[in-house]
């Protein structure tokens, strides 16, 4: 263990040199003209996989990109690792607010600025560098390890479910673990319990049957603009809870243990607020900050558009408008069933005067992982081990879809152990990652490898 770990402190340079390359490929999953470099991405994953002494690496094709998977079976008597995490990542814009450019990743203060540092290329790499120091030193991995890496993680994993269904066998292991969260503070390491589920959806409003001029028209016809606007914000009522009727029908209560959990967690409103340039928190009323972002549905508006955008002015009522919307949901809420309360829903409020049409974008399920598993057992000790503090356990309110695919279809659960932190940007410009804990979460790793077959016996 000694020998390996101090390869690992001796190797940081190269790790750098190495995650570098990765970062530089735009695996965009959600924009057409980097599907090519997409599929590039897919197949460095592949090779990496090999280089660092996996015995079988492959690439599958599905409708979309394609899913690289990965294994060293070593012995079928020891536990098998199910690794998922995705090489995929969000779009760059607005690119003029990247302190440097995003797929020339930079090291300063401390943090490795690029796409896909953080979420979740910097992660998945950590554990591709935690197994091959690990195999330059012993015969063999102390478990067997699979690695799936998709790459439609960032755009709903629609063709993951299929692939896990067809490949049941292939899949089957004693856990999943994932990498692709984040620690709840700086050297707060954390164990992720809980995540939410996502519906996205997508309005068109149209009004005439052309843009017209806003001098001559405006008065006379309803802006589809205003009229998206409207829709948009009377969707939240004033205590700050969504108002499309059924929203929380589904919703459980927050269990008094599980408040009182939260609210012994070291966490400042104050803090909060002043890290992210607000002046005031708004939200759920009756609900605090982790409760509205871990365990509560929201709906946001993710992106509005329409008219005149450009340089200078353009004097303009504009035939149409468009919105995107997100509800993050939570356990035994579908999204199924929030997309279509959804577009009733808009249907039915949307005025005369406009056409409305909606469609639903992807969505996924909310899910909550067991606390009392052994991978969980491991985590801990192996969080303890690595950052010398023992982790605090959370719920998050992002989401990662194939969670509870993992479990209706394998009959796996799954350990959410994140290396991030919350203010590194993830899907947002500058994103980050702090290499303390990137070199952390590569020894977590290790100690998580060699502690899992214990905490497995012990049951
Ligand atoms: N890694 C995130 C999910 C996440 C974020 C987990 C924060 C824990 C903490 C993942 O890559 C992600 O962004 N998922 C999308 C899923 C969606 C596009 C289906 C999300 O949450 O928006
Ligand atoms: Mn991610
Ligand atoms: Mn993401």
């Amino acid at each position: 263990m000694k020998k390996i770990l101090s390869f690992v402190d001796s190797s940081k340079q190269n790790y750098l040199d190495e995650l570098k390359t990765f970062l530089a490929i735009p695996s965009v999953s959600s924009q057409k003209d980097c599907d090519n470099d997409t599929r590039r991405c897919a197949e460095w994953v592949r090779d990496q996989m090999l280089i660092i002494g996996l015995s079988k690496s492959q690439i599958f094709e599905t409708k979309g990109h394609p899913i690289v998977f990965g294994e060293l079976i070593t012995d079928s008597k020891k536990p098998t690792i199910l690794f998922y995490g995705h090489y995929d990542v969000q779009p760059v814009d607005p690119l003029n607010l990247w302190t440097t450019p995003p797929f020339e990743a930079d090291v300063r203060n401390g943090n490795l600025y690029a796409r896909g540092s953080v979420d979740d290329k910097g992660q998945v790499f950590a554990h591709f560098k935690a197994i091959e120091a690990i195999l330059k030193h012993e015969k063999e991995l102390p478990v067997n390890i699979k690695m799936l890496i998709e790459g439609e993680e960032e755009v709903g994993s629609a063709n993951l479910e299929n692939f896990v269904k067809e490949n049941k066998k292939m899949l089957k292991a004693d856990l999943v673990l994932i990498s692709d969260s984040a620690m709840y503070a700086k050297g707060i390491p954390s164990i992720c319990y809980g995540l939410r589920g996502l519906a996205y959806m997508e309005i068109e409003v149209v009004g005439p049957n052309r843009d017209l001029h806003s001098g001559s028209f405006g008065g006379a016809v309803h802006n589809p603009i205003q009229a998206l606007s409207e829709i948009i914000s009377s969707l939240h009522d004033e205590n700050g809870k969504v108002t499309i009727p059924g929203f929380y029908n589904d919703v459980q209560k927050i269990t008094s243990k599980e408040r009182k959990a939260f609210s012994k967690l070291p966490f400042s409103d104050k803090k909060y607020m002043k890290d992210l340039g607000i002046a005031k928190l708004y939200g759920e009323k009756g609900f605090s900050t982790n409760e509205r972002t871990w365990v509560r549905p929201t709906l946001e508006c993710n992106g509005i558009w329409g008219g005149y955008t450009e340089e200078g002015a353009k004097t303009v009522l504009p035939s149409k408008a468009t919105a995107k919307i997100s509800m993050r949901l939570v356990p035994n809420q579908t999204s199924k069933k929030m997309e279509k309360l959804f577009s009733n829903h808009i249907k039915k409020i949307a005025p005369k005067s406009i056409q409305v049409s909606v469609k639903a974008l992807h969505g996924g399920e909310a899910v909550v992982t067991p606390l009392k598993s052994p991978g969980v057992k491991a985590a801990v000790s192996a969080l303890q081990k690595a950052f010398g503090k023992s982790p605090l356990f959370q719920r998050e309110g992002g989401s990662i879809p194939i969670v509870v695919q993992f479990k209706h279809l394998l009959g796996l659960d799954t350990v959410l152990l994140g290396f991030g932190l919350p203010d590194e940007n993830a899907h947002s410009p500058d994103e980050h990652i702090n290499l303390d804990n990137f070199f952390g979460g590569i020894r977590t790793a290790i100690y998580f490898y060699y502690d899992l077959p214990q905490f497995l016996k012990k049951g």
